[in-house]
C-alpha cells in the first residue's frame, strides 16, 4: 500500500552514510522549487529538526506517536521550519526502536489522511539506521528509494543488505515501489578507492541507477552546525551545487 501524497524515502541501513544530510538537502531544494514538502524524521536521533534548526520542547508531539496505543493525527505533530514551503513532523527523541511493533502500515495510513494529502506535494522520509518495522513502514509507504552511500567496503555490503529488503519489499506488499538511485555521497574522485566501489556499485544494480555523487565538503557539515540547509548557509559552495544538481535528476526520474 503506497500513499497517495506521493513518498520518497531515503535509506541506508548503514550509519552514518549521509542520509539525513541528503534528506535535510533536498526537502529544502524541493521547497525552494515551489513543491511543498514534508520531511519526516522516523530516527529517533532527531537529527533532522538539528539540521533546519527547529527547537523541539519536552513532551512535544512526534511522528513515533503513530506507534502508541493513542496513535495521535499526523497533521497535529506538523512543525514549521523558516524555511518556506518545507514543514517537519519530528523524531520523538526517547522512543525506543524496538517499540514500534509489528504492524508495518501504520505510516502508510496515517499519511492516508486528507489533511497531509491536501496540504503536501511530496513526503520525504529520513530513516533510521536500520532494517526493522520502521524501515518497514517507510517502505510500505513510499513510491521511491533513494540510497545514500559513503564509497567504501562497508557500505557496499550495507547496500547489499537493503537491496534484499528492498526487493522483498517490492515483490510483497508494495510492489509499485521504484529504487530512484543509489547515490555516492563524500566522495572524491582522486581517491581510487571511492571510484572502486562506485564502479561496483554501477556493476551490480545498473548504470542508470548510479547518481552522479555528492563531493564531499565541509559546508554540509557546518551548515549542521548552525541549522540551516546548505543552500542558505553556503550557497556557493560544491555542497549546494550538487544538491542543487540532485534536486533536477531526481525530479526528472520522479517524473518517469
Ligand atoms: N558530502 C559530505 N561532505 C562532508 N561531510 C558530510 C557529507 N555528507 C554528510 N556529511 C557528514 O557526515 C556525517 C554523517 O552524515 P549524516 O548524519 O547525514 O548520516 P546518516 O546516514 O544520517 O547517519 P545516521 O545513520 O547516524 O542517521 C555528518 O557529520 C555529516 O555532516
Ligand atoms: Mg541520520
Amino acid at each position: 500500500m503506497s500513499c497517495s501524497v506521493p513518498v520518497l524515502v531515503i535509506t541506508n541501513r548503514k550509519g552514518g552514510a549521509g542520509k539525513t544530510t541528503v534528506s535535510v538537502n533536498i526537502a529544502a531544494e524541493f521547497a525552494a522549487k515551489g513543491q511543498r514538502i514534508l520531511l519526516v524524521d522516523l530516527d529517533s536521533q532527531g537529527h533532522c529538526a538539528v539540521g533546519l534548526g527547529v527547537k523541539m520542547s519536552a513532551g512535544q508531539a512526534a511522528i513515533h506517536d503513530i506507534f502508541t496505543s493513542s496513535p495521535l493525527r499526523l497533521i497535529d505533530a506538523v512543525c514549521e521550519t523558516t524555511i518556506n514551503n518545507l514543514f517537519l513532523l519530528p523524531a520523538n527523541p526517547a522512543f525506543q526502536h524496538g517499540n514500534s511493533g509489528n504492524d508495518e502500515q501504520c505510516l502508510a495510513r496515517a499519511l492516508a489522511d486528507k489533511a497531509i494529502t491536501a496540504q503536501f506535494d511530496l513526503v520525504i522520509i529520513d530513516t533510521p539506521p536500520s532494517l526493522d518495522n520502521l524501515l518497514l513502514n517507510a517502505l510500505s509507504a513510499a513510491h521511491w528509494v533513494l540510497v545514500p552511500y559513503v564509497p567504501h567496503p562497508l557500505s557496499f555490503e550495507g547496500v547489499r543488505q537493503l537491496v534484499r529488503v528492498l526487493f522483498k519489499v517490492i515483490s510483497g506488499r508494495n510492489p509499485k515501489l521504484k529504487i530512484l538511485g543509489f547515490l555516492p555521497v563524500m566522495t572524491a574522485n582522486h581517491v581510487r578507492q571511492h571510484r572502486q566501489i562506485t564502479e561496483q556499485v554501477t556493476k551490480q544494480f545498473g548504470a542508470l541507477r548510479v547518481l552522479n555523487g555528492i563531493r564531499a565538503d565541509i559546508k554540509l557539515a557546518e551548515a549542521f552546525g548552525v541549522g540551516k540547509p546548505v543552500r542558505l548557509y553556503a550557497p556557493k559552495s560544491r555542497g549546494a551545487e550538487d544538491f542543487a544538481e540532485l534536486a533536477t535528476t531526481l525530479i526528472q526520474l520522479m517524473k518517469k
